[in-house]
């Protein structure tokens, strides 16, 4: 009888042992998935320059942050054909940085320029001598088939990449 009464105290023991250990167990999952879950609200996934949780849920774009980009057909046109020449930012490449450039020369003018540098040079234009003449006579390729409003998205591409940067602490 002696015995048999330690048999049950024992195995009641191992029965508050183990459940003691599978609470900790659980506890130990259900906070890390907790966390788990928490990164990815608090990380923002990005693909390709744009914010995945915009992609899955547009309207947080302009709550969140207006300055992201969006302008994705002007950042192709950018990247595919400028970019082996020209940094979307105040440094230089090949050719100037092309930060600000909006301010630096109007829409006009650029327009024309896009399309054909050598014939913006060869009119005589000061400011486009000059600025062949600083990088040594390197002429910029001519892009004859661009639309006006490629040129536009270009140019707005530029606009809201430095807004962007400037959007990050
Ligand atoms: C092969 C290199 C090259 C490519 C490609 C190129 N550029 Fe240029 N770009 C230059 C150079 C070099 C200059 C400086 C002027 C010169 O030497 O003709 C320039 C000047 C400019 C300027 C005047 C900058 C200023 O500060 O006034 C603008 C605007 C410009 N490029 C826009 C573009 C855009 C937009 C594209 C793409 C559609 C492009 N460039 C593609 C080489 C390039």
């Amino acid at each position: 009888m002696a015995n048999y009464n330690i048999y049950i105290k024992i195995s009641k023991l191992i029965y508050k042992i183990v459940l003691a250990i599978s609470a900790l167990f659980f506890l130990t999952v259900y906070t890390f998935l907790q966390k788990q879950k928490l990164d990815y609200i608090q990380e923002p996934q990005f693909y390709c320059g744009t914010c995945m949780d915009e992609i899955n849920n547009p309207s947080l774009n302009e709550i969140n942050n207006p300055s992201l980009i969006k302008n994705v057909f002007g950042e192709t046109l950018f990247k595919n054909n400028c970019a082996q020449c020209h940094n979307a930012n105040a440094s230089m490449l090949v050719g100037p940085g092309l930060a600000g450039i909006k301010e630096r020369r109007d829409e006009e003018w650029l327009i024309k320029w896009i399309q054909n540098p050598q014939k913006v040079i060869q009119s005589g234009d000061k400011y486009a001598i000059k600025l062949f003449e600083k990088f040594n006579k390197t002429e910029m390729t001519a892009f004859t088939n661009f639309k006006e409003e490629e040129i536009l998205a270009i140019l707005e591409y530029i606009d809201e990449y430095n807004q962007s940067q400037k959007a990050i602490p």
